[in-house]
């Protein structure tokens, strides 16, 4: 009972009542009196609260509080409250308020004895107490929590707002029983019914044969929520107005009322309604006996079962048996006269909850069925089995989980907007059951839950938890463990962590039995799964923290005992159970090896997520150097994967980069230092500080010893500046001599190796001056260098490099050949940055329309990024695709945009092209003055290849080339 007498926590409904006035009521009554009337209405309060399977909780002077929902979990606990609250309210000789709220809460028994009192902490009491202070006398207001949970049940209205603590609540007040009865009523606004054609076929075809004169019996059976009552539903609503439909529900708390069901059946079959005085209902049955043409005495026996007055007097003398025996026989009676000739369907709903009186009536009058047009339908959940099974003209319909299409449609109504993807987790979540699929896609709607749906909605909660709360507590430790050690867990390492005394095995084959667990066949260890996610969410959930901790510690010891030689190819299993055990820290290299395996499938988006509790673990420990190394340790990886899945200028990267710097400063880490300094600038330069990334670049160098791998790194950083900068002569030196120091090995904290990046770039300085067969070579190089390396990401940046310098070269064929590869890879490993290269790239080549709309969207999807080095080019690539396609007007605004990009960011390698371009939008005179002062910042440069182009406009409008470069 470890379960018990540790607590739980528990989703429950907490009921505060209170006598109003008691002191007053001393004086008016006398001591003796009043003690009388107290006396009486804890009496009537506990039947009621009983009655509801409530506990009481604690006695507190003149009132109480009670708890529905625990110690036994119950999936409708606040319709419960309400009814006894009602029930209490509707009793009471002297005033009462109140206060009913529904929620978490922690539930224990205090000390050894179990019998004593649980005890329920936390918000959700402290709620339900303050409602009942609030209350006026005689009213019973609920949180709108417990309002949600029984909306339509009951008539609530508004009252005014109550203070509680710093926060202010709306609760509503209880003014009576409302008009719904059940989950589904036809007129509810439903999902479209789906997948169930079988089913509906087979309960025809059983209505036909019941329309022959030959009854039938069919249960129809499943777990909660997949569908009962609305098949039932929907084949009553096609069966009618051929066929009368009667209809009667057991009820979750109606096991011990006799005849609950039936009574419901004979109000149908007489028309009593809820509001009928106990009179007027006894009239209603004598009158339907007799319009039925039956012997009057009958009504006597009905009335005095279902406990109305006027009953024959003369019955209280018989003996019971035969009361009970002329009772069945009055209601078989009555039934089948009611079908008449015409075919009726009897409904029973939730068999599973019927009292034993009721059953017993069913298994006798089933009997009669095969000679008279009554179809008996009832639904029961799993587990239940009905007395009847067996005979020739009873069947089942075990109902199987929705098809993952079905399902689709169920969850797609719910959502607004085509949401595809999102609709499509959700059905997988909902795995079929189409009342946890409605749940699940309210919840993401309703944004109670996040994207990936990670809570359990309330009402799916309860369902669940109801469920396991019946288990027998070995059978319960069991499933928490389950629960603690996965969806999936092998029996070897359960047996290890468990400590109950009963064989795990048993249990656990028990528990398959009862459809919680599967065993999974054909792997080399014996498996056990959880049949339903959410079952496992649930169960894990129920269990305090604390507890769970110990487990997961646990479980994380056997598996570091008995995988001592492997234990890093268990490395994501024992991350998973350290890091949710008391020590956490113990997951931190786990984290670490998981992540970099992560890595090494390129699931950078995996990755990113490990290091992050890694990081979160290590962050919340004591401060000092020994905690200062690790945090350092993960931004170091963590940046690579972070850059690959959401680009250099990504702020998140930037932070990470920032803390890198200060730790390794702080540490005396000047290697360290330095790496993050030229991750830094990377950064710095794709958003578009070319100047600032400059100042970066420099720094570092100073930082490094000169000549060695780091002093490498700060080559390529320099370089890539300076060529931005349009010191091309410069920047290619450095980016030479980049690829030269960090040779082999070497890896920038980019990710990239430094060798391919810096020729990859080296081969833009080439082309620009003039040495275009170096440039077409640095650019075979680099990619031959990563295609030789095996990792896509550096394969992503030499391709899209390489296809800037095929579009500088205008060679059609390289290009769209490396493009596609390059948005191939971008695609598939969810690459940011390159990706929007290569789509500008590729629409350049297209020089059609479509192409417009890829280079619109890429530079868009750039600047919302924040990501604006060489903004210039990638306009001009898109202004000479609008001139192409005669929209002149946008490519002079674009060519405009460029200058401006050009000049506010310092991006000026591209800019003589840019200035070139835009001449051909000029008059005469000033785009000769233009192309001259295009030609002059080119030769400035020393930019060879685009002197020429502006060379070449000139002459063409009849003037003579320019004085020669000196590079
Ligand atoms: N085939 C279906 N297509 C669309 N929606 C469905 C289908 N079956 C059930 N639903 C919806 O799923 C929810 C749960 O169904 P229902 O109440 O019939 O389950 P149940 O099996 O009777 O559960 P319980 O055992 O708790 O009574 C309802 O809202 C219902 O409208
Ligand atoms: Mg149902």
């Amino acid at each position: 009972m470890r379960g018990a007498i540790e607590g739980e926590r528990k989703q429950v409904s907490v009921l505060f009542c209170d006598i109003v006035a008691s002191s007053a009521l001393v004086g008016e009554l006398g001591p003796e009196e009043f003690h009388l009337v107290i006396d009486r209405f804890f009496r009537d309060a506990l039947t009621e609260v009983h009655r509801y399977e409530g506990t009481i909780n604690q006695f507190l002077g003149d009132g109480f509080m009670a708890l529905f929902g625990a110690p036994m979990a119950h999936e409708d606990h606040a319709r419960r409250a309400v009814l006894a609250a009602l029930g209490i309210a509707a009793r009471a000789e002297v005033k009462v308020r109140i206060g009913i709220n529904s929620g978490l809460v922690v539930v224990g028994a205090i000390g050894d004895d179990l019998r004593v009192d649980y005890t329920a902490f936390g918000d959700t009491t402290v709620l339900a107490a303050r409602l009942q202070a609030a209350a006026a006398p005689g009213a019973v207001l609920v949180s709108r929590q417990t309002a949600g949970l029984v909306s339509g049940y009951f008539q609530v209205e508004e009252v005014a707002p109550v203070k509680v603590k710093e926060r202010t609540v709306y609760p509503l007040r209880v003014m009576g029983l409302g008009t719904r009865t059940a989950r589904i009523a036809s007129g509810d606004e439903m999902s479209p019914f789906t997948g169930r054609d079988h089913e509906l076929a087979e309960l025809q075809r059983a209505l036909e044969v019941t329309a022959d004169g030959e009854g039938q019996v069919i249960g129809v059976a499943g777990d909660p929520g997949l569908g009962k009552s609305r098949l039932a539903l929907e084949f009553c609503r096609l069966a009618e107005p051929d066929v009368a439909v009667l209809e009667g529900r057991c009820l979750s708390y109606g096991a011990s009322i006799a005849y609950l069901p039936l009574f419901e059946l004979v109000r149908n079959a007489c028309g009593i309604t809820a509001d009928d005085s106990p009179e007027l209902a006894a009239r209603k049955i004598e009158l339907k006996i007799k319009a039925l043409e039956l012997d009057v005495s009958l009504a006597h026996y009905l009335r005095h079962a279902f406990g109305l007055p006027a009953g024959d007097p003369a019955l209280a003398a018989l003996d019971p048996r035969i009361i009970r025996a002329r009772t069945f026989g009055a209601l078989s009676r009555l039934l089948v006269a009611q079908a008449g000739h015409r075919p009726m369907v009897m409904l029973v709903e939730d068999l599973h909850w019927i009292d034993q009186t009721s059953e017993e009536f069913l298994a006798g009058f089933v009997n009669e069925l095969p000679s008279v047009p009554v179809m008996l339908l009832a639904t029961y959940r799993s587990g239940y089995s009905p007395p009847w099974i067996g005979k020739s003209y009873t069947s089942q319909l075990a109902l199987r989980p929705l098809s993952p299409a079905a399902s689709e449609k169920i969850v797609a109504s719910l959502l607004a907007g085509g949401d595809r993807a999102g609709a499509s987790a959700i059905a997988e979540r909902g795995e079929g059951n189409p009342f946890f699929l409605e749940e699940l896609a309210r919840a993401n709607r309703d944004q109670t839950t996040d994207a990936a749906g990670v809570t359990v909605p309330q009402t799916v909660q309860q369902v669940l938890a109801a469920r396991i709360d019946r288990l027998p507590a070995d059978q319960k430790a069991a499933i928490q463990l389950a629960a603690v050690l996965g969806r999936e867990f092998s029996l070897g390492l359960a047996e290890e962590v468990w400590d109950g005394d009963v064989p795990l095995e048993a249990l656990l084959q028990e528990l398959k039995g009862l459809e919680f667990l599967r065993e999974r066949h054909g792997l080399a260890e014996r498996t056990f799964m959880f049949s339903h996610v959410l079952t496992r969410e649930v169960a894990y959930d129920g269990m305090l923290e604390a507890r769970r901790r110990e487990l997961h510690g646990q479980a994380g010891a056997c598996v570091e005992h008995s995988q001592a030689s492997q234990r890093f190819e268990h490395c994501e299993l024992l991350a998973y159970h350290y890091s949710r055990s008391a020590d956490p820290a113990r997951a931190v290299p786990y984290l670490a090896a998981a992540a970099d395996r992560a890595k090494d499938r390129y699931a950078n988006e995996e990755a990113i997520r490990l290091h992050k509790e890694a990081l979160s673990i290590v962050q919340s420990q004591a401060a000092g150097s020994e905690r200062d190394s690790q945090e350092l340790a993960i931004l170091e990886a963590v940046a690579a994967p972070l850059n690959a899945r959401y680009g250099y200028a990504s702020p998140e990267l930037q932070q990470t980069l920032e803390r890198w710097i200060a730790l390794a400063e702080s540490l005396g880490r000047n290697d360290s230092m330095a790496a993050g300094l030229v991750a830094l600038w990377a950064s710095r330069f794709v958003q578009g500080r070319s100047a600032d990334g400059y100042q970066t670049a420099s720094r570092v160098l100073a930082l490094v010893a000169p000549g060695s791998e780091l002093a490498g790194h700060a080559h390529f950083a320099i370089g890539g500046s300076a060529v931005t900068l349009g010191r091309l002569v410069e920047g290619r030196r450095h980016l030479e001599l980049a690829a030269d120091l960090a040779g082999g090995a070497v890896w920038l904290s980019t990710g990239v190796r430094a060798d391919v990046h810096s020729t990859a770039w080296a081969a833009h300085a080439h082309w620009l001056l003039g040495r275009d067969t170096e440039a077409l070579s640095a650019c075979h190089k680099a990619i031959k260098l990563a295609r030789s390396i095996d990792d896509p990401f550096c394969l992503a940046v030499a391709l899209a490099y390489g296809c800037i310098t095929h579009q500088l070269r205008h060679d059609m064929s390289a290009l769209s050949n490396n493009v596609g590869e390059l948005r191939e890879l971008c695609s598939s490993y969810g690459f940011a940055y390159y990706r929007e290269w290569g789509l500008i790239l590729d629409g350049w080549s297209h020089q059609d329309e479509s192409g417009i709309g890829l280079a619109q969207q890429a530079i868009s999807n750039l600047k919302v990024g924040g990501s604006f080095a060489r903004m210039p080019y990638w306009l001009s690539l898109l202004a000479d695709l609008l001139a192409r396609n005669d929209r002149r007007d946008a490519a002079r605004a674009t060519l405009d945009d460029a200058l401006i990009a050009a000049r506010d960011r310092d991006d000026l390698w591209w800019l003589p092209e840019v200035m070139r371009m835009r001449a051909a939008y000029d008059e005469e005179q000033a785009a000769i003055s233009r192309l001259r002062s295009a030609a002059q910042t080119a030769s400035a440069q020393g930019s060879v290849a685009l002197l020429r182009r502006c060379e070449h406009d000139l002459a063409g409008r009849g003037f003579a080339s320019q004085p020669p470069v000196i590079p």
